[in-house]
């Protein structure tokens, strides 16, 4: 390798298939902080090479393509994936070669790799918050629906002893295919006339998304008293539904478009500037960013992009992220992150609804699961 030869890493998203809408975003942010960190000289002189994919939303291609990229393109870092069962069949190729994943999705926790860095937020940091808000504000009868896959089986397990916990009722779980359509929801439309739930918890993820809550809408149901609350519908999803459809739902996650802080304004200008006023701006986008940029502070520590070096500078590397200053835990891979709640207003916007300006420690095996001490850990904890 030359002087000033880049550093090649791998960018895997979909730009097809059903989760091309959220995991656009992902790339975006990515490629935002590739752009800023060459406009500033690159690392150690050298500019950041991506090496883009469309893995098509098919796990089985993720898996391919990331063998590829760390095979025959020889890149050491990954920037990528969005579904779970694509990280479940990625994590495995990059342990192989010794790579290092960057995963920036909120998830369902329960894992931990060497070869990966988790950025997006654990049960502990998104599903624990919009349960105690749900349980204060709607009630604790649930009705659960949720795409046919890992995520949402595993994150209604976590909801369900939630629910328990707080002495509620799950009154049914039900799965549709990942690729679903409107006739799909038919039945859940029938389930949610007959339960009456205080809340729907929604699983569903990608192109279904606006499907499901256009079924809900038309089928004259009141947000008020029963909101459709989930973890990963976000600007991508919402911005594919009128407004009057999107109303009055409920969202947990570290960062909204709205959030208005000085960083998250920043981020949100410059990401709009790149890819178009109408873009939409996501958790993902947000940790698909930030994370770039801790791997770039820890290659600039190190001097290499070799995984094994990088490792010490990544862990316990700090970043004023949009969302507030955020860091990877040494003991688990995972990242701080600052839970907040969002309501979607008239205009189809996120409005903060619980935002205590709290940053809370990974616990991704949830082995503090307690409702009343959801920013469990406080020794580890910080108020901003
Ligand atoms: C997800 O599958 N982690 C959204």
């Amino acid at each position: 390798m030359k002087a000033n030869d880049p550093w090649r890493v791998g960018v895997l998203f979909s730009q097809t298939g059903v989760t091309a809408a959220v995991e656009r975003t992902g790339l975006n942010g990515t490629l935002l902080a590739i752009g800023e960190i060459n406009e500033a000289g690159g690392i150690l002189d050298r500019p950041l090479e991506p090496i883009v994919y469309d893995p098509g939303s098919l796990p089985k291609i993720y898996r391919s393509l990331a063998e590829r990229l760390l095979s025959s393109d020889r890149v050491k870092l990954i920037f990528g994936c969005y579904m779970s069962n694509s990280r479940k069949m990625t994590i495995p190729v990059v342990e192989a070669f010794r790579g290092l994943l960057f995963y920036p999705t909120a998830y369902e926790g329960f894992e931990y790799s060497p070869n990966c860095i988790y950025t997006g937020a654990s049960p502990n940091q998104n599903s624990l918050q919009l349960a105690r808000y749900l349980f204060e504000v709607y009630g604790n009868r649930f009705l659960m629906i949720g795409s046919n896959y890992v995520f949402p089986y595993e994150s209604n397990r976590i909801i369900t002893d939630l629910v328990v916990q707080s002495r509620g009722k799950v009154l049914d779980e039900i799965y549709v295919p990942l690729d679903a359509g409107t006739d799909d929801f038919t039945k859940t439309i029938r389930l949610i006339e007959k339960l009456k739930p205080d809340v729907i918890f929604s699983t569903v993820v990608g192109r279904a998304t606006p499907l499901f809550y256009r079924a809900y809408h038309e089928a004259g149901f009141d947000p008020a008293t029963m909101p459709i609350a989930s973890l990963t519908t976000s600007e991508a999803e919402v911005a594919d539904m009128p407004a009057a459809i999107a109303e009055g739902h409920i969202t947990g996650a570290p960062f909204f478009e709205t959030l208005g802080t000085p960083a998250a304004t920043r981020f949100v200008q410059a990401y709009k500037a790149r890819f178009g006023a109408d873009a939409p701006v996501t958790a993902c986008a947000e940790a698909a960013y930030f994370q770039v940029h801790l791997a770039a502070r820890a290659m600039r520590r190190a001097g290499t992009d070799d995984p094994d070096r990088l490792m010490g500078e990544v862990r316990e590397a700090e970043f004023d992220a949009p969302q507030g200053r955020v860091r990877i835990d040494r003991e688990n891979n995972h990242a701080f992150l600052w839970p907040r709640v969002a309501r979607l207003d008239a205009a189809g916007r996120f409005q903060t609804v619980w935002n205590p300006g709290v940053r809370v420690k990974p616990d991704p095996y949830c082995v503090v699961q307690s409702l009343d001490d959801w920013s469990a850990d406080s020794l580890h904890q910080t108020r901003g």
